[in-house]
């Protein structure tokens, strides 16, 4: 079986446009990006056409690569006031001489959609999550919408990053899957991942993960999203994992769309919340 992203995400987003009309709210996010990166440059432009179908007014503010830490934190502080922005998403990576943790917890917990921030990861953790990472709730959502219950499967997570697999694993773990992470440091780590019910890759590295690393049957989540000779290929080797797996998520058309239906989702959520909260 193929775990369809791009289909369950335009449903999502289908979804939530009409949920969106019928709120009477007009969710926004704002977007941070530092440079000119191409590939963090197209991301964003995907996230504001994402805003766009799902009815979610969207702004971009742009710093040159320049910028300094101090100049990314006072375009956080202006969104962070501004009662017209509701998301606030800064596009990762920042340049390498910007402190990154320093401006992830700088964004307003409340209107924090990526969830990077530390209370939200801390409420992730605890088994009470508010906005968690889009990545792996996508992923979530996705194996949800086919119907699959985490509960009592062991969950490996190939990957241990903020992003993806740190809270892909705390995610599961709420989910009552028993989880396994792995990562660079693991020993002999084909023995491990044979034994998933569910193995999420998230190592970026092109077709890593190929049949005899995979249990029959398996469900297999592909997170990878790289370029070889200009062509997008996942962490895994689809073509003759899909022999062996029970269900897998093709790249491109897998986890991507998800990650940016639950950004929209999440937006969707801050509004609310700072709806209900600014009422009181
Ligand atoms: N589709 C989407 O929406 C989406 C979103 C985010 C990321 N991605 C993609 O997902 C991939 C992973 O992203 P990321 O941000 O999580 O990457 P990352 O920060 O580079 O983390 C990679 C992880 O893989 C582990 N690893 C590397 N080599 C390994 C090996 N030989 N054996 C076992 N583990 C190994 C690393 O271990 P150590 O910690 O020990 O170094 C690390 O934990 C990338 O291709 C990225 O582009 C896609």
């Amino acid at each position: 079986m193929i775990l369809d992203g791009k289909r369950i995400s335009e449903e999502r987003l289908a979804k939530l446009k009409e949920e969106i009309r019928n709120s009477g709210l007009f969710p926004s996010l704002a977007t941070v990006i530092v440079g000119d990166d191409p590939a963090s440059r197209m991301y964003v432009r995907m996230k504001h056409r994402a805003c766009e179908a799902a009815g979610i007014r969207s702004v971009g503010v742009e710093l040159p690569s320049s910028a300094s830490t101090k100049d990314v934190l006072g375009s956080i502080e202006n969104l962070n006031s501004d009662p017209g922005v509701n998301g606030i998403l800064v596009q990762l990576p920042l340049p390498s001489h910007i402190d990154t943790p320093r401006i992830v917890e700088s964004v307003d917990p409340r209107k924090d959609v990526d969830g990077f921030h530390p209370y939200n990861m801390g409420c992730l953790f605890l088994g009470t999550p508010v906005f968690s990472p889009c990545t792996p709730a996508g992923i979530m959502t996705l194996l949800s919408a086919y119907g699959v219950e985490p509960g009592g499967m062991h969950a490996v997570v190939l990957g241990r990053s903020i992003e993806v697999g740190r809270p892909m694993a705390a995610l599961l773990l709420n989910a009552h899957a028993t989880v396994t992470i792995c990562h660079s440091r693991t020993r002999d780590l084909p023995s491990i991942t044979q034994k998933a019910d569910i193995l999420v890759v998230a190592v970026g590295k092109p077709k890593f993960i190929g049949p005899q690393m995979v249990r029959e049957g398996a469900i297999v989540v592909d997170v990878g999203t790289n370029r070889v000779e200009g062509i997008l290929c996942g962490d895994v080797d689809f073509e003759r994992v899909r022999d062996v797996a029970g269900a897998i998520t093709p790249v491109p058309g897998g986890v991507g769309p998800m990650t940016i239906a639950t950004l929209m989702e999440n937006t969707f959520l801050a509004a609310r919340i700072q709806a209900c909260t600014d009422a009181r």
